[in-house]
């Protein structure tokens, strides 16, 4: 009688440590997999373009500048004493256009819209110009562009829309 009364406690015993550790071992992977959350990271919206001084002050008429085309999907625009930044992403169906120098056309691959050089549309099924983004003078004197400020044609002329250099 005493003997089975100890294999019972024993057999308790056992099955407690057994559902703790378990209880234990299932947790680990979970507080793991909390510190470590499946987060995207998106990059910051602004990006810094450089100085004044670094895009060709002496430029006459208009250029358009590919540097950042690449990693941020945007043309800087020098026109004249103007500076903007022309989001390269279609007003159609928002294929990324190609900037074409000899011609000073952008042409979109996917349904023909082609803009010229300051972004206005002028073929195609495109319904208004390239949008624009944020561009200005951070406080340590860097030309700054934010891709989270957009702006459509009807607001080119607003502050933000373009840098007087
Ligand atoms: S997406 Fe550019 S023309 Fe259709």
């Amino acid at each position: 009688m005493e003997k089975d009364r100890l294999r019972r406690r024993t057999f308790l015993k056992i099955l407690g440590l057994g559902s703790f550790l378990a209880t234990v071992g299932l947790s680990i992977p979970i507080t793991v997999r909390f510190l470590f959350p499946r987060v995207l990271f998106e990059r910051p919206s602004t990006f810094i373009v450089g100085r004044p001084d670094d895009l060709n002050p002496a430029t006459t008429g208009l250029r358009v500048y590919e540097d950042w085309k690449e990693e941020y999907g945007v043309w800087i625009v020098r026109e004249g004493n103007r500076l903007y930044a022309i989001n390269a992403r279609c007003t159609h169906l928002g294929c990324t256009p190609n900037y074409f120098a000899d011609e000073g056309v952008f042409k979109c691959p996917c349904h023909g819209s082609q803009f010229r050089s300051n972004g206005l549309n002028f073929a195609g099924p495109a319904p208004r110009p390239l949008d624009r983004l944020r561009i200005y003078i951070n406080d340590d004197g860097m030309i700054t562009v934010d891709r989270a400020r957009l702006y459509t044609y009807k607001d080119f002329d607003r502050k933000g829309a373009y840098l007087k250099l």
